[in-house]
This record gives structure tokens, C-alpha cells and sequence, in this order.
């Protein structure tokens, strides 16, 4: 059965951003990619991709947790009670600087030093 329902898959198409949460030893960490980012890298049903630029301190609270956890968003998908919608996914993240997911990510976005991969546990609807 496929992890991403058909909600949330309109939801990523339509997205602008997302929210990118993480634990760290003070607490939570948010950081926050472009949508179109991650589409360019390809979301499928076990993984996204996202290209780091920074994601430091991301990678440091990964290191130690790798608990993730990915916020989605758009007024452009309708929901039965109204407009917009949210998708949340939780999974594992690891930043990769090297390897192919790395150089995939490089290559596309020059001026990265790698990837975030997250790879999918589950992901639900948010309204
Ligand atoms: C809308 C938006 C999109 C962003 N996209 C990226 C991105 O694709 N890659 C990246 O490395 N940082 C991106 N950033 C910046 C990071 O979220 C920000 O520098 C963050 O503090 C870096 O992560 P860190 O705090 O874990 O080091 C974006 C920020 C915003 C607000």
C-alpha cells in the first residue's frame, strides 16, 4: 500500500515550501526548503530529496536523532470541508555529502554540499 495518499501526494505538487523539523539537545530545530526543490529531486513513496546549501545544524540533531519530521502546505488543494490542506511526513533523515544521492544533488543544484534525504515512515493529512 502506498505510504503518501492522494491528499497529501496534491499537496506536495501544489506546496510552496516546507517546514523541516528535527530534536536536538535544546529542543526543536526547524530549517525549511522550496517545494520545487524537492519535486526537481523527485518525491516518491519512500524517499525525498532535498538539496543542502546549510542544514547544519539539521545534520548535527540527525546525527544524534534521526527522527524527521516534514511540514506541507497549500491553500490550493481542496479538502470535503473547505480549501487547503496540510501533509505531514515522518520519517528518518540523513544528510549525505557524498555517494550517489550527493552527487545527484550536486549536479543539479550547483553550489550544494549534498543531500537531505529523508526516507518516509508514514504521512498523514493535516486538516
Ligand atoms: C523558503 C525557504 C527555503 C529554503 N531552502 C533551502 C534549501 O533548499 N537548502 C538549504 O540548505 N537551505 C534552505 N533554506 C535555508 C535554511 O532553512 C536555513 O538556512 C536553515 O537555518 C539551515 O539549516 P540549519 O539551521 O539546520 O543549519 C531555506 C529557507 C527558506 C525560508
Amino acid at each position: 500500500m502506498s505510504k503518501i495518499n492522494s491528499a497529501c501526494k496534491e499537496v506536495i505538487e501544489k506546496s510552496e515550501w516546507l517546514a523541516i523539523a528535527t530534536a536536538g539537545p535544546d529542543g526543536p530545530h526547524l530549517a525549511a526548503c522550496w517545494s520545487q526543490s524537492a519535486r526537481t529531486l523527485g518525491c516518491d513513496d519512500d524517499t525525498i530529496r532535498l538539496p543542502a546549501w546549510s542544514y547544519f545544524r539539521t545534520e548535527e540533531n540527525l546525527r544524534q536523532n534521526p527522527r524527521i519530521e516534514l511540514l506541507f502546505a497549500s491553500r490550493q488543494v481542496a479538502r470535503p470541508q473547505g480549501q487547503g490542506q496540510g501533509c505531514r511526513i515522518v520519517g528518518k533523515g540523513r544528510l549525505e555529502t557524498s555517494g550517489p544521492e550527493a552527487e545527484a544533488v550536486k549536479a543539479r543544484f550547483p553550489g550544494t554540499r549534498g543531500a537531505l534525504v529523508v526516507t518516509i515512515e508514514s504521512a498523514e493529512t493535516q486538516l
